[in-house]
């Protein structure tokens, strides 16, 4: 009973000479590898950001019977930068489609038609002008539909001679932040 007792105190002895040894091993080893990948990255990055150059009049609007119809999206974005009105047109229409689904009041977008050199101005002073964002009476303004909201439409029909001479013209987005984005060019063609 007592060489019993004894033998098995002295394999759990052994039994936590053994348990404890490899514990302090595994620690130091998975430090040593971690820090090696880290600085490598910034050398590819520089080639990828110079091709895409060509992007000035990449998406023009399709425009049939002196009217043409534009989409814009919960992603700040138009579906074309160029619309190109036809001389022959004595008035033109844009309707805008807006295909997403946010409210007027976080992803409203419009249609503002004025001369480039006009662009910054409109939009900052229309920026103080919620819901519509354009200033009452701003004779900058060439033709612009009102403030609209997902799922909505809105167009605006003007006079072609507003936008023969004094160019170039821009259509522009005049919701707060977006003419970054939201804007491309008008002229007559
Ligand atoms: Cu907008």
């Amino acid at each position: 009973m007592t060489r019993h007792l004894f033998a098995i105190s002295a394999l759990a002895l052994a039994l936590a000479a053994c348990g404890q040894s490899p514990a302090p091993a595994e620690a130091p080893a998975d430090v040593s590898t971690m820090p090696a990948p880290a600085p490598a990255e910034p050398a590819p990055a520089a080639p990828v950001a110079a091709t895409p150059a060509p992007a000035s009049a990449s998406k023009p609007a399709v425009v049939a019977d002196c009217a043409t119809t534009i989409e814009s999206n919960d992603a700040m974005q138009y579906n074309v930068d160029a619309i190109a009105v036809p001389a022959s047109c004595s008035q033109f229409t844009i309707n805008l489609k807006h295909v997403g689904k946010l409210a007027v009041n976080l992803m409203g977008h419009n249609v503002v038609v004025s001369k480039q050199s006009d662009m910054a101005a409109v939009a900052s002073d229309g920026a103080g002008a919620a819901p519509e964002f354009v200033k009452a009476g701003d004779t900058r303004i060439v033709a612009h539909t009102k403030m609209i909201g997902g799922g909505e439409s809105a167009s605006v029909t003007f006079d072609v001679a507003k936008i023969k001479d004094g160019g170039p013209f821009m259509f522009f987005c005049s919701f707060p932040g977006h003419m970054s984005l939201m804007k491309g060019s008008i002229q007559v063609q």
